[in-house]
């Protein structure tokens, strides 16, 4: 048991996925795994492991935002020995080419600031995705039929941004989308030597202002679970 974690020493696996949103860890935990058990509802925060084709995983929400990500990711690294970790999520799109529920696989994340900005100081560190990892999410994407783009990211400390001016110039820098949560998560996982992707499905677009309907938005993270599933135990 830690601060934000209620579980017993040995109930979480070394592969965690991590939504950000509590009550998508429970849908996903109890939609593709067997022998789910809940190990964690400390402050609503919902984990749950299980296996999935015999390999032992925990679906566990992150929150939203780098601080709250950095909680949890800190916490199931170094006290329950996580290994591998994939955030699940939702992105806002950046590109024309990127279309709503298209999934995008985040090979790097820049950052105005992270949690670990006090440790880099003057350095701009360029946190990345474990290759292994995304290349066989990118395997398992191009598998299903589901169109999937690899590049960078924009991970914001805000969602009602105010520069749109930086938006801009993500935007001309070929950056594929926006999200609150993998800069941190890379970081992390460079600093303890996990694997870490970020898996984002397109919800939103900044150009175009179009949003995912609400009644696809359940089949839209499912495929994204199926994918880091697949990655994970490739
Ligand atoms: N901004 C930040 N985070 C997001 C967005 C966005 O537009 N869409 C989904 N997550």
């Amino acid at each position: 048991m830690t601060v934000h974690i209620g579980a017993a020493p040995g109930q979480i696996a070394e592969t965690v996925l991590l939504p950000g949103d509590p009550y998508r860890a429970r849908w996903a935990a109890e939609t593709f795994l067997q022998d789910v058990e809940l190990v964690n509802e400390v402050r609503g925060m919902l984990g749950f492991t299980g296996t999935w084709k015999g390999n032992r995983v925990t679906i566990h929400g992150s929150g939203m935002g780098m601080p709250s990500l950095s909680i949890y990711a800190n916490e199931l690294i170094r006290d329950y020995g996580a290994k591998t970790l994939i955030r699940i999520g939702s992105c806002g799109g950046m590109q024309e080419k990127v279309k709503i529920r298209d999934v995008i696989l985040a090979m790097s994340a820049s950052s105005i600031s992270t949690p670990s900005a006090g440790i880099f100081k003057e350095l701009n560190f360029a946190p990345c995705a474990d290759y292994g990892l995304l290349a066989a999410a990118h395997a398992a994407a191009t598998a299903k039929g589901t169109p999937v783009h690899a590049g960078g990211i924009y991970s914001a400390d805000v969602f009602y941004d105010e520069r749109p001016d930086l938006n801009e110039q993500m935007t001309r820098h070929g950056i594929l989308g926006v999200e609150m949560e993998a800069a941190e998560l890379y970081n992390l996982a460079h600093r303890y030597g996990c694997r870490a992707l970020a898996i984002l499905t397109v919800s939103d677009h900044l150009q175009t202002g179009e949003a995912l309907p609400s009644q696809d938005r359940e089949k839209s993270f499912g495929d994204m679970v199926e994918i880091a599933l697949e990655a994970a135990f490739a």
